[in-house]
């Protein structure tokens, strides 16, 4: 007799269904898996056997053959055991057939009969077309019913299910426990009130959180940049609903969830080191993860001492700053992860570290200075949009007792902020100043005169590209939006342009 079951399994953050065939027939009692499985699906056969007997169920002294398909996609990991085990046992006529084909099953069991959770059961209940309630373990039932209008059931162990499908025990869906407008803050125990002077570092860091610019900080040694970009965390804004369950999916498909609870409600801060590899930037391996770019989705990636970091390492942030999202290539599978982010890097002026400093001489010559920055390609560079300058401190500055402004105040000058393009972008398929395309530029980034005549006279004697004509409006529309102005005015503009010291100054 042959019994089929749904299940399904996942690439990237896509879903597909996956239909498990069990046969039992008369012959040398074995139990073969087939259907490309890898080694943990051989593994699940002792763990079926075992769950099976361990519940106080006979296993079927046959010839069981077990066929997941499609054949032709890699499966990976243990999810299957339940799906497996409730084939057997529907084979053997245990289980009715036809309840069992009702709904989706996956879970990993326990030798003793328990079930233990799967990896991914966000991006299965968020992007599978199917209609079948899920029956899941506990802890992804909580996951996946996460998204809306998915029915759910959790349960913790084989005999539940069994006794479920044959009627003698009743189960209620899953609902989700969470607020569905999280108002969850990455506010931790630093805070922007401990940074003394550098109120223009500061202000260039709210815009680009506020519109989601990418930003370079450039200093010398102990100027505080590191202090600065370490606080970012206090002043992010709560994520959106659906910006939580589009991360939660990255997080599950890395298999990151269990470090982090079952939900990333806090916006991301990752800061690798620089020793870091491409791969593990970008996202890849032969079954191809998300990366740090795809993992700051939603948040701030943060390059401390960006030159250092690997040439091929920082190219391959090309792609993701331009489009929001990465494709992975490997063999002939694609997958695609979004990582809209917003980059902070920081680094120094040149080797030594005081090329900028007005109390010490750098000691660099021009050469090494060149070929230090060049370490930074003019492609990367364009997708930046505020380059500040990091002063060191004055010693009356770092002595001066007044107190700095909190990190709170400035998030919710930044929440206000964001409310204002939410609303401007409510038809498009971005929410952030910094995403817009030149059309939306035109659009939404209109001029006072004022503002028309200071910067055409700043193209003008600034020499300034096109690239840079657009960033300037882009930064001035959110400056403009922290103010809650509509039109861009001269004083928005000159700040804009006050950020973009690359454009002018000692770069090339
Ligand atoms: N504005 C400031 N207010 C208070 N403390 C500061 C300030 N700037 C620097 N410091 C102190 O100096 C230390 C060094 O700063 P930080 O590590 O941020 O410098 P940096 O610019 O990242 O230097 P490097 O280029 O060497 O990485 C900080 O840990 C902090 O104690
Ligand atoms: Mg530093
Ligand atoms: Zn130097």
């Amino acid at each position: 007799m042959i019994a089929k079951v749904h299940s399904a399994a996942y690439l990237g953050i896509e879903a597909y269904a996956v239909s498990i065939e069990v046969d039992v027939s008369h012959g040398l009692p074995q139990l073969n898996v087939v259907g490309l499985p890898d080694t943990s699906i051989k593994e699940a056969r002792e763990r079926v056997r075992a769950a099976i007997k361990n519940s106080g169920y006979s296993f079927p002294a046959d010839k069981i053959t077990v066929n997941l398909a499609p054949a032709d996609i890699k499966k990976e990991g243990s999810s299957f055991d339940l799906p497996i085990a409730l084939g057997i046992l529907a084979a053997h006529e245990v289980l009715p057939l036809a309840r069992l084909q009702q709904y989706l099953f996956l879970g990993e069991l326990a030798l003793d009969g328990s079930l233990r959770a799967f990896k991914g059961a966000l991006i299965i209940a968020n992007s599978l077309d199917s209609t079948k309630p899920f029956v899941f373990p506990e802890l992804n039932a909580r996951e996946a019913c996460l998204q809306k209008n998915a029915r759910v059931y959790g349960v913790n162990t084989l005999r539940e299910v069994v006794e479920f499908l044959q009627d003698e025990r009743e189960l209620i869906p899953v609902v989700s426990d969470l607020p569905k407008n999280n108002s969850g803050s990455a506010c931790g125990s630093m805070d922007f009130a401990d940074v003394k002077g550098q109120e223009v570092a500061k202000r260039a860091l709210e815009i680009a959180v506020a519109g989601g610019h990418n930003v370079l900080l450039i200093g010398s040694p102990g100027a505080g940049k590191t202090m600065l970009a370490r606080r970012i965390p206090s002043i992010l804004p709560p994520l959106t609903f659906e910006e939580t369950v589009e991360l939660t999916k990255i997080y599950s498909a890395a298999g990151h969830l269990s470090e982090h609870g079952t939900l990333m409600t806090a916006p991301p801060f990752r800061s690798p080191h620089y020793s870091i590899s491409p791969v593990a930037l970008a996202g890849g391996g032969s079954w191809p993860k998300p990366g740090e770019v795809s993992l700051a989705h939603h948040g701030i990636l943060f390059l401390d001492e960006f030159p250092e970091f690997r040439r091929d390492a920082i190219e391959t942030l090309r792609t993701p700053l331009e489009d929001g999202q990465i494709t992975i290539s490997r063999a002939k599978k694609h997958v695609t992860y979004p990582s809209i982010i917003t980059l902070v890097a920081s680094m120094n002026p040149c080797p030594c570290g005081y090329l900028t400093d007005t109390r010490r001489k750098c000691r660099c010559s021009l050469s090494q200075i060149q070929k230090y920055q060049m370490k930074i390609s003019g492609p990367i560079l364009d997708r930046i949009d505020l380059h500040i300058e990091v002063p060191a401190l004055t010693y009356q500055t770092l002595k001066a007792e007044d107190p700095a402004e909190s990190s709170f105040s400035i998030r919710e000058r930044i929440i206000a902020c964001r409310n204002r393009q939410t609303e401007r972008f409510l038809k498009h398929p971005f929410r952030l100043n910094a995403r817009m395309g030149t059309r939306e530029i035109k659009l939404f980034a209109r001029l006072s005169s004022e503002g028309e005549k200071l910067l055409g006279s700043a193209m003008k004697e600034l020499r300034l590209s096109a690239r840079a004509y657009y960033k300037i409006l882009k930064l001035a529309r959110t400056i403009a939006d922290l103010e809650g102005a509509d039109c861009l005015e001269a004083g928005h503009i000159a700040e804009a342009i006050q950020y973009r010291s690359l454009d002018r100054q000692w770069w090339h």
